[in-house]
């Protein structure tokens, strides 16, 4: 239900309009509002929705021509139908009406049978704006809908993926879900935007899924690795950079520049490229800060977890070698959220 929006200061005219819109039944239509003054109208128009607005040209303090403008300005009542009553000399009043947005003219004296006509069509035209509106409305909430299923579909997509390399590993599901944790919370500090953090949130576990490809005899070995077994291990960045290269996802290419360089070091004696400083992706440079110290807090086959303050200390002590040290300033700001998350996600009570 919608109205008609009547603006005239002439008591009998206003009076006339009222009268026939009132007769002719309009569907879906109540009432038409009528004001003597345009101010009045327009402090209504403010917060009131209509479908056709009749405005008188000749009126004082604010004329049909400012309550156009006015009207227009708010985009509520940009393609809403707007009549202008004006006598029949007036041309050069209707070439301003109509730049100003007006849609139609009736004359003084209005002659019933023409103004009725007038207002039917303009409200068909008002219907028809509606009609698109209300399509593109739904078109558009279609897009968001079919868009956050992709969107849930790529997260499941890729969590199912991680899990597939977790049980080849020998580091747990909780290692996985602490690297994104953590670096996020760093991305944070790094004033990376809300969308790049929520990326590296769900990147960052896929960090090791080349692993997938790194032999038992290697991957399980209890003990320490031998040089050659070392250069077998270090594949499974390429492996894993492999597996999600070239994809059209970003969260996958993301993953996929993570996989190739999180074992990068920021002083060029990493591997599998030796890229020094900034060359390195800085999702691997991330990487790298919150694997190590997720790795060196956590117990593993062949030894027992560091201290927090241990880790921290070591961590911060590679700042420049083997980190990049505006990740590690941001490691430091983020520290005390990392902390309550590596004991919120831990696989065993952490020593402090
Ligand atoms: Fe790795
Ligand atoms: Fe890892």
């Amino acid at each position: 239900m919608t109205a008609i929006l009547v603006v005239d200061d002439s008591d009998v005219e206003r009076a006339i309009y009222v009268h026939i819109l009132e007769t002719l039944h309009l569907p879906g239509i109540t009432t038409p509002v009528a004001f003597a003054e345009s101010t009045k109208a327009l402090a209504w128009s403010e917060s009131n929705d209509f479908d056709l607005a009749i405005v008188d040209y000749n009126m004082p303090e604010i004329n049909g021509l400012e309550v156009i403008s006015a009207l227009r300005v708010n985009p509520a009542h940009r393609e809403t139908p707007i009549v202008m009553v004006t006598s029949a000399t007036e041309h050069d009043v209707r070439y301003r009406a109509l730049e100003l947005g007006a849609n139609d003219f009736v004359t003084k004296p209005i002659d019933r049978i023409e103004f009725i006509a007038r207002v039917q069509n303009m409200l068909a035209l008002s219907r028809s704006y509606r009609k698109l509106a209300d399509r593109a409305a739904s078109l558009s909430d279609e897009v968001a809908r079919a868009t956050a299923g992709i969107i849930r579909r790529e997260r499941e997509t890729v969590f199912r993926l991680t899990r597939a390399a977790e049980f080849r590993d020998n580091e747990t599901g909780a290692h996985i879900l602490r690297m994104g944790l953590f670096c996020a919370e760093i991305a944070v500090e790094l004033g990376m935007s809300q969308d790049e953090c929520d990326m590296m949130l769900m990147a960052a576990p896929m960090h090791d899924v080349g692993k997938v490809a790194t032999p038992d005899a290697i991957l399980l070995k209890p003990g320490q690795l031998s040089p050659e077994e070392w250069v077998i291990m270090r594949q499974h960045t390429l492996q894993g950079y492999e597996i999600l290269k070239e994809s059209e996802s970003s969260l996958l290419q993301l993953a996929a520049d993570i996989a190739l360089s999180h074992h990068e070091r920021f002083d060029g004696s990493g591997y599998p490229n030796g890229l020094v400083g900034e060359a390195i992706p800085l999702a691997g440079r991330i990487c790298a800060v919150s694997d190590v110290f997720d790795a060196l807090t956590s117990k593993r086959p062949y030894k027992d977890a560091w201290s927090i303050d241990q880790a921290v200390a070591t961590v911060l002590a590679g700042s420049a070698k083997h980190f990049d040290p505006a990740v590690i300033t941001a490691f430091r700001s983020a520290l005390p959220r990392i902390v309550e998350l590596k004991i919120r996600n831990a696989d065993l009570p952490v020593a402090m």
